[in-house]
C-alpha cells in the first residue's frame, strides 16, 4: 500500500517536472527554428529522465516495446495522394511529415512510460498510468510542438477524448474505408481560421486487446471492473486485433 502511494507521487512529481521542463526548455529558446527545438526538447528531457527509465531492466522493457504495447499506436502509412483545395502540394506534405514525426514521437513517450507501468506492475498499473499520465503528457507534448495533439475515437474511455463535428467525419470516413477492405492513410485537411488538421487512423495490436478487447476473454473481468471505476461511460472495449480504434487528431495553426 505504502509503496502503491509512493509510486503514485512519483509518476506525479514526473509527470509534473516534465511539464515545467518541456515548458522552461521552450520559453528559453523561444526564438528557435521549431523543428531543431522539438528534436531538442525531446532529447533535453529524455536526457533529464535517464536515470529514471534505467531502474526497469532493458530485457523486461525490449520485448513490451517491440509488442508495440502502449495507449496508443503510431501510424506508418504513407501520405495520401488526394488533393486539399485550399493547401498547395507542397504545405500538403509539410503537414503530413510534421504530423508523422509528432504522432510517433507522443507515441514513444507513451509506450516507454507504459511499458514501464507494466514493468512494475501489470496492467492494472498500467491502467493507472494511462489515467493520470497519459493524457497530460499529451497535453504537454502539445505544447513543445505548438500544435493540439488529440486520440479520438467512435467509442471512447475518457469522455474528454469525444470527437469534434470534423473528427466524427474523418473517423466516420476512415470507418468505411476500412470496412471496403482499404488501406487507411494519413490525412491533411484545411479547417477555418487557418487552421490545419492532420489525421492518422489507429489499429488495434496484440497487447491493446488486454484493455480494448472482449470483456471476459482478452480483458479480464477484474481488470474491467477498474476501467469501470476509472472510466464509468467506457465504450472502449469490444475491439478485435487490426480493428480501427480511433485515430490521432492533430491541428495546426498555419504560420
Ligand atoms: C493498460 C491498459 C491499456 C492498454 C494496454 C491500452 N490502452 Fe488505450 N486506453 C487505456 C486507457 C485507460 C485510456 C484512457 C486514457 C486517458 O484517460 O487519457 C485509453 C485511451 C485510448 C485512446 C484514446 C481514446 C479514448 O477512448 O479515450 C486510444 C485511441 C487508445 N487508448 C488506443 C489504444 C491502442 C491502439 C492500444 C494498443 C497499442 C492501447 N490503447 C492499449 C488503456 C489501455
Amino acid at each position: 500500500m505504502i509503496l502503491e502511494i509512493l509510486n503514485d507521487a512519483f509518476q506525479h512529481g514526473l509527470l509534473y517536472s516534465r511539464q515545467a521542463v518541456f515548458h522552461n526548455h521552450r520559453l528559453a529558446h523561444g526564438k528557435q527554428k521549431k523543428d531543431d527545438l522539438v528534436k531538442e526538447s525531446l532529447t533535453f528531457v529524455d536526457s533529464l529522465l535517464k536515470p529514471f527509465t534505467m531502474k526497469i531492466p532493458a530485457a523486461l522493457l525490449i520485448p513490451l516495446l517491440f509488442a508495440g504495447f502502449a495507449c496508443e499506436s503510431a501510424p506508418k502509412e504513407e501520405a495520401e495522394q488526394s488533393t486539399t483545395e485550399q493547401l498547395t502540394e507542397a504545405e500538403r506534405s509539410e503537414y503530413i511529415d510534421k504530423g508523422k514525426q509528432i504522432t510517433q514521437a507522443t507515441f514513444a513517450e507513451l509506450s516507454g512510460q507504459l511499458s514501464e507501468a507494466i514493468a512494475e506492475g501489470g496492467v492494472p498499473n498500467a491502467l493507472k498510468y494511462c489515467n493520470v499520465v497519459a493524457y497530460p503528457l499529451v497535453d504537454s507534448l502539445s505544447q513543445v510542438h505548438d500544435a493540439i495533439i488529440r486520440r479520438t475515437s467512435q467509442k471512447i474511455r475518457n469522455p474528454k477524448d469525444a470527437p469534434t463535428e470534423a473528427e466524427k467525419v474523418m473517423l466516420q470516413t476512415y470507418h468505411e474505408r476500412a470496412g471496403a477492405g482499404e488501406e487507411l492513410k494519413p490525412h491533411v485537411k484545411q479547417l477555418e481560421e487557418g487552421r490545419i488538421a492532420f489525421y492518422a487512423p489507429i489499429k488495434i495490436q496484440p497487447l491493446c486487446l488486454n484493455c480494448h478487447g472482449k470483456v471476459g476473454k482478452d480483458v479480464k473481468q477484474e481488470h474491467y471492473d477498474l476501467i469501470k471505476q476509472l472510466y464509468p461511460e467506457d465504450e472502449a472495449t469490444g475491439y478485435e486485433l487490426g480493428e480501427l480504434r480511433g485515430m490521432w487528431s492533430i491541428t495546426f495553426t498555419k504560420l
